[in-house]
């Protein structure tokens, strides 16, 4: 919590989310075939815990997070071997995916505080991410306001909203679809 407040620009928050945010966020998710999950912005570590909780033993988890002391207290409370963790901005995601050999994501989980981020960074990120999602692949979003909706509708093909009262504070949960790539565009005519 202290390191929540002491950095409240990035973070965006002084509180982790609560245990219903959570399982309501990764409720959208199909653990029994995501291979390759992505997070961006790990925090206290709570949504990372959720997620290895759930996954496959031959799943994949990459997590990046900008906060040096949160990428520290992890790596220290967190020891799994699908877990590689990034002290990065979620912005070089397309450089990791080169350098890990990643292929396509089947889901990505952010916490980024999209709402007080810069916007060219934040239209970069979404950008990137529905480009590298796989065609069934989700991109799931939790937001104190609707704020960042049209700008996500703008980008993904189909987003649906969800809520919930159980968090401090209350929180949207957004779940954006990739935008369905033509055949004839991904070489299959
Ligand atoms: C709302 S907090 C996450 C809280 C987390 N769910 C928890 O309960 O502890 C957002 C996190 O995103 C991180 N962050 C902000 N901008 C980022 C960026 N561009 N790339 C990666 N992480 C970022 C912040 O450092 C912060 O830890």
């Amino acid at each position: 919590m202290i390191e929540h407040i002491k950095h409240i620009k990035t973070s965006g928050t002084i509180v982790r989310s609560s245990p219903f945010l959570i399982k309501r966020l990764l409720r959208g998710i199909d653990f029994r075939r995501a291979r390759t999950v992505v997070q961006f912005g790990v925090g206290t570590g709570c949504i990372t815990r959720a997620l290895l909780g759930r996954m496959r033993s031959d799943a994949r988890l990459i997590s990046l997070e900008l906060n040096p002391v949160f990428v520290g207290e992890c790596r220290e409370e967190i020891r799994d071997r699908r877990l590689t963790l990034r002290q990065a901005c979620a912005g070089s995601l397309p450089s990791l995916v080169d350098e890990l050999g990643l292929g396509r994501i089947d889901y990505i989980v952010s916490s980024l505080p999209l709402a007080i981020m810069d916007d060219e960074l934040v239209e970069r990120i979404i950008m990137a991410s529905e480009d590298l999602l796989a065609p069934d692949g989700l991109f799931l979003q939790y937001q104190y306001s609707l704020s960042q909706r049209s700008m996500l509708e703008r980008r993904f093909g189909d987003v649906r909203v969800g809520f919930t009262l159980a968090n401090i504070p209350p929180a949207f949960v957004y779940e954006c679809t990739p935008t369905a790539t033509p055949v004839a565009a991904a070489g299959g005519l």
